[in-house]
């Protein structure tokens, strides 16, 4: 599935970033190599965010 599809942004690699300390929907974005463009993704990636923080 894809978080961002601006930038192509698969879940997986998504939850990695966040796994490895990304905090934000940004700062996971720029782990991957990639920055927000359109923004209509921030909602959906702050959830796996949380869902990922749950897990931990
Ligand atoms: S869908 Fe992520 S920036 Fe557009």
């Amino acid at each position: 599935m894809l978080v961002c599809i601006c930038n192509g942004i698969r879940e997986k690699d998504f939850r990695t970033a966040v796994r490895e300390g990304a905090s934000s929907p940004c700062s996971a974005y720029a782990r991957i190599g990639h920055r927000a463009k359109c923004g209509q993704c921030t909602s959906f990636a702050r959830s796996l965010i949380e869902s990922e923080r749950a897990t931990a």
